[in-house]
């Protein structure tokens, strides 16, 4: 930065009240422009000076107005232009350029005269205010020119005026001539020799935009919800289960959740089958017979469903309709390592053979937790549950009971939506029965909760988006991506 003009600014400052930006820029026939960077850099550096702004008429000189600045007046130059023995009225006219101003204006000051249709001088010589009141106002230094002066000017189309932003500065509180320069940064050399308590330092400007916007990805909404989710779940304790297989077998989405192989949503209505490969080969085939004796004849307390148990059935691949599918693959893992209790979360798509509408897409995400300890109590998984809607910022949650084929009991989760002004479904969730705990090999005093609820849901609320089809698919807007913040939860906890 230009130390002298600041200093030079510093210094007509010393005797006034107050300067203008624009004045400065006269004085100093610096352009405006330049004034002000200096300014704002004088302003960055503390109490030496108080700037505000303000909008100011300026006179500028038009186009023409800046020509006969440099070349005189029309008028100086038409005397110049006649000889001593006179010109013709006709000969002005037809070689000098804007004749009628130029005549009108002579003759006007009575610089000359006209004697039949010739044009004589009066004296000998001129004095052009018109070219020297132009070229202060080029110079920026019109209220040195009489305002009726310039109103004439203006209608001769030699100035206009224009309005621009100046600075108006003031004495601050520790105003100075003398300007320091101020330290960006403490090094290590300042703090071992003291320096640094004689430093004046640049304060940080937080507002400052950096170099330029980087063009970078954006995480789609959907994605950053589902990261925030993630965190959440982290936090508490939960590891993630590896859900990346879209492709499930009837067996693991259906059977071993204790789903009748009659129940309704395994129709095609409901569920997408696959074609081609359409059987699953590798199936434990002992748990899979124990799950088969469970359906068909019972166990554990059970009666079972009493009817024909097919393997094909359950060799069928789909999509999965469910993130649990999932979660009876990790339980039953669980119970083949040997039981210890653990936390797990999944959060990723599932697919449902659904009709599409403004609040249902045929794929969609799955949020589930899952908790399997030893003699959990109802009051323990609901302090769960509670804790976990809390922090992703529904403050209090009920149950009402519902039926999973799954679970016993289920709840139904609802949330108090404050827009509706009404209690609304936001999740599932059960205690995991033991028609389907037992076969997997799970010991008898393990109980195994887990809850369920859309990723979208909660994303179309956040997002304020009613149509979930402008959430997903090609109707997605890019400023929702671009735009959005960079975190959507309020935490409460
Ligand atoms: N799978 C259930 C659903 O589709 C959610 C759920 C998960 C319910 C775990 C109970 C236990 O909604």
């Amino acid at each position: 930065m230009d130390t002298n003009i600041q200093e030079q600014i510093l210094n007509l400052l010393k005797d006034k009240d107050e300067l203008l930006s624009t004045e400065a820029a006269n004085l100093l026939g610096e352009p405006h422009q330049k004034i002000v960077g200096v300014i704002k850099s004088l302003e960055s550096f503390g109490k030496i000076i108080e700037v505000s702004q303000q909008s100011q008429k300026i006179w500028v000189c038009s186009e023409e107005g800046e020509k006969l600045a440099e070349d005189g007046s029309h008028e100086a130059r038409l005397f110049h232009f006649i000889s001593e023995e006179g010109v013709t009225v006709d000969k002005i006219k037809s070689d000098f350029p804007s004749s009628g101003v130029a005549l009108g204006a002579a003759l006007k000051n009575k610089w000359v005269r006209k004697e039949g249709n010739t044009i004589l001088k009066n004296i000998d010589s001129i004095v052009d205010l018109v070219q020297a009141n132009l070229i202060k106002i080029k110079s920026g230094d019109f209220l040195a020119v009489d305002d009726k002066i310039k109103s004439d000017y203006k209608k001769r189309k030699l100035i206009k005026e224009n309005d621009v932003i100046s600075f108006v500065i003031k004495k601050g509180s520790a105003f100075s001539t003398m300007v320091t320069k101020q330290e960006a940064e403490l090094t290590k050399e300042m703090i071992e020799s003291g320096d640094w308590k004689q430093k004046s330092f640049k304060p940080f400007n937080f507002k400052s935009k950096g170099k330029l916007e980087l063009r970078s990805g954006h995480l789609h909404p959907l994605m950053q919800l589902r990261g925030e989710f993630r965190k959440i779940f982290l936090e508490m304790g939960f590891s993630e289960m590896p859900t990346n297989n879209y492709i499930e077998s009837a067996f693991w989405n259906f059977d071993a959740l204790f789903q009748p192989q009659q129940h309704p949503a395994r129709d095609a209505q409901d569920t997408f089958y696959i074609s081609d490969p359409e059987k699953t080969l590798s199936v434990p085939l002992d748990y899979l017979e124990k799950v088969k004796s469970v359906h068909s004849e019972g166990g554990f307390g059970s009666v079972g469903y009493r009817s024909p148990w097919s393997f094909e059935e359950s060799q069928k691949n789909l999509l999965r309709t469910h993130t649990t599918a999932v979660s009876a693959r990790l339980l039953y893992k669980l119970a083949l390592d040997g039981f210890r209790p653990a936390k797990y979360f999944s959060i990723d798509k599932v697919y449902r053979n659904e009709t599409l509408d403004a609040t249902h897409l045929a794929e969609f995400h799955q949020v589930e937790g899952v908790i399997a300890d030893r003699n959990l109590s109802m009051k323990h998984l609901m302090g769960v549950f509670s804790a976990f809607f809390k922090k992703i910022g529904i403050p209090s949650i009920r149950f009402k009971p519902t039926y999973n084929p799954y679970t016993e009991p289920s709840m139904e989760i609802y949330s108090f939506h404050e827009g509706l002004a009404k209690w609304v479904e936001i999740g599932n969730s059960g205690y995991f029965r033991p028609e389907m705990l037992r076969p997997m090999g799970l010991p008898e005093d393990v109980t195994v909760a887990g809850w369920g609820l859309s990723l979208e849901r909660p994303a179309m609320i956040m997002f304020g988006i009613n149509n979930i089809r402008e959430l997903v698919g090609p109707r997605v807007k890019m400023e929702l991506v671009l735009e959005n913040p960079l975190c959507k939860i309020e935490k409460n906890v």
